[in-house]
């Protein structure tokens, strides 16, 4: 039995040590892949496995179906699924997980950080703002939304959270204002904070009409997924806004063009680095050498993402 981990962006070298030694301490095969160029190297690897480990890399119907018989698992390590084609996986008999919660701490922990960036100019020497006593609406309460909301409380921020999937008092309990829709979250904040997945209903859904209500000053903090931004309408709102700032760990396809005309009110990462942490990669990467372990030995399909 064979586990492959193929990522185009690796895992610390301490990750893959840590799934390498798992997998052998299991009596499995291991084999690397990573920062591969090809999509071809991908299908190739995974007609040789019988589990694969991915983060963002495209699982495509193609590099499902070249599993044949043999593949049986795919894990993302990591939370958002959006790049795996679950309906080919279940197709083939394919079970797919992903590792919540494992990397969220550093995506908290970067989205804070960016808007600290922000606040101060991008560090250009000039007077900035401070975080405290401004208003934070986190947008979908998971594992990284809840995280932030509680750093940001220790920033001193007014914090309030809007998800349609989490009952309020959940969030209540947590000591955040929980609102009713996303229309009350942007109106009442200046910084609005992205956790929504990448799905068919959350594609472009952060339209002009949402950030239009966000009050004057406003930042958004992107470390969810570029596909959930209109991007063609909030450069529209960036044209019309001179106080508005669009700061995300992911960026647009129409990056340059943000870039060009609004160079002081933009930042991208230049490669998306929200979990790309030593701790992060060591946690989503023994969760998931231990899920495949533990689906092949007990069945256990507690992460399954594709039922
Ligand atoms: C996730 O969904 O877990 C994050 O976006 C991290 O993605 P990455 O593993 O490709 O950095």
């Amino acid at each position: 039995m064979k586990i492959t981990v193929a990522t185009v962006k690796p895992f610390a070298p301490a990750a893959v040590t840590k799934i390498k030694e798992t997998a052998e301490d299991a009596g499995y095969e291991f084999a690397l892949l990573e920062k591969y160029e090809s999509q071809d190297e991908l299908i190739e690897a995974a007609k040789n496995t019988d589990a694969l480990i991915i983060r963002s890399d495209k699982a495509t119907k193609e590099v499902i179906e070249a599993g044949g018989d043999r593949l049986k698992i795919i894990v993302r390590a990591g939370a958002g699924y959006d790049n795996i084609n679950l309906e080919a996986a279940s197709e083939n008999g394919i079970v797919v997980m992903n590792t919540p919660g494992q990397n969220s701490n550093a995506v908290a922990e970067l989205a804070i950080g960016l808007m600290v960036f922000a606040a101060r100019g991008k560090f250009n020497g000039k007077s900035g703002t401070e975080l405290k006593g401004k208003k934070l609406g986190i947008h979908a309460y998971g594992n990284v939304g809840r995280l932030v909301a509680n750093i940001a409380k220790g920033f001193g921020m007014e914090v309030f959270a809007f998800d349609a999937f989490v009952p309020k008092e959940n969030i209540e309990a947590d000591g955040i204002k929980a609102l009713d829709s996303a229309d009350e979250l942007y109106s009442g904040c200046q910084y609005v904070s992205l956790h929504i997945p990448a799905n068919e209903d959350t594609k472009q859904s952060i339209d002009y009409d949402l950030l239009t209500k966000m009050p004057s000053g406003a930042t958004l903090v992107n470390t969810a997924r570029k596909e959930v931004i209109y991007e063609d309408e909030l450069l529209k709102l960036m044209s019309e806004r001179d106080d508005f700032k669009y700061i995300s760990d992911i960026a647009p396809d129409k990056k340059a063009e943000f870039e060009e005309k609004y160079a002081d009110r933009v930042f991208f990462t230049p490669k998306k680095m929200g979990a790309q942490t030593i701790e992060a990669n060591l946690n989503a990467a023994l969760a998931s050498a231990k899920q495949i372990i533990n689906f092949f030995e007990n069945g256990d399909t507690t992460f399954q993402v594709n039922k």
